[in-house]
């Protein structure tokens, strides 16, 4: 039985006392205990999530590491030993903001995910398509690729310690939700993907879905046999939002 995990991405969002008022209504939040909570703020403000929600048990992650794990000559990046020295234990890898409007290959994606696990963190690796590849029928081809990037660089086996998320391209941001149906066709194909590799670790993944989750649609979206929780954009903002998906998951 996999534990569902509800994490909210604050993206370029927040000033040090606009999550200090998040992280107070956060604490706030009932919590159920049987749901796996995570956040993951702008890198700016990591320690003040970090020790502000000290005694809560919720998770606190990056949004993006470099690809080196370690230190040295890379001006403006932060590498993972930085980010859990920070405080940091998640990273999302692979977002598909990175990779559309930054540029991330692929391999940089798949660099990204071996020096988060290099560092002990545990990597939520992001996948998904555009509208155009998606009414082009590509939608498990592109997923499939982005992935089999991953499993080349760091093998099947480091997914035991890490977690998926689909987010399609085309419902991010866009309040244009993806049904359940649709969503559980490409978590299922995710997980066949993995099962082709090693069935137990396939079977253990926790694939999580990110695309305009709100309070409203979460439960319907959570039931889906393959969806193990979401990753959740703008409604991770409102704390009240947030809890209620948690609570649905
Ligand atoms: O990483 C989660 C994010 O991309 C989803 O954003 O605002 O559609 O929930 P949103």
């Amino acid at each position: 039985m996999r534990r569902p995990l509800v994490a909210g991405n604050w993206k370029m969002n927040g000033t040090r006392a606009s999550v200090a008022e998040l992280i107070e209504a956060l604490r706030l939040q009932d919590f159920p205990a049987g749901v796996e909570v995570a956040v993951f703020p702008s890198s700016l403000h990591l320690t003040q999530v970090v020790s502000g929600l000290q005694g809560r048990a919720i998770a606190v992650g990056a949004q993006d590491c470099a690809a080196e794990a370690g230190f040295g000559a890379l001006t403006g990046e932060e590498s993972a030993s930085q980010l859990v020295d920070a405080g940091a234990s998640w990273v999302l890898v692979g977002h598909s903001e990175r990779r559309l409007i930054m540029g991330e290959s692929d391999e940089v994606v798949s660099k990204k995910f071996v020096a988060a696990l290099a560092c002990g963190m545990t990597p939520a690796l992001c996948l998904g398509e555009t509208l155009e590849q998606r009414q082009a029928g590509q939608t498990l081809e592109v997923v499939g690729r982005q992935l089999a990037s991953v499993l080349a660089g760091a093998g099947v086996a480091a997914f035991e310690k890490a977690v998926v998320a689909y987010e399609p391209v085309w419902a991010i941001g866009t309040g244009l939700t993806a049904t359940p149906q649709q969503a559980q066709e490409v978590h299922a194909a995710i997980r066949e993907q993995l099962a082709r590799e090693d069935r137990r670790i396939a079977d253990g993944v926790r694939i999580l879905y990110g695309g305009s989750v709100k309070a409203e649609n979460a439960a319907e979206l959570f039931e889906m046999q393959d969806i193990d929780g979401g990753l959740i954009g703008g409604a991770s903002l409102k704390a009240n939002d947030f809890g209620a998906i948690c609570r649905a998951a």
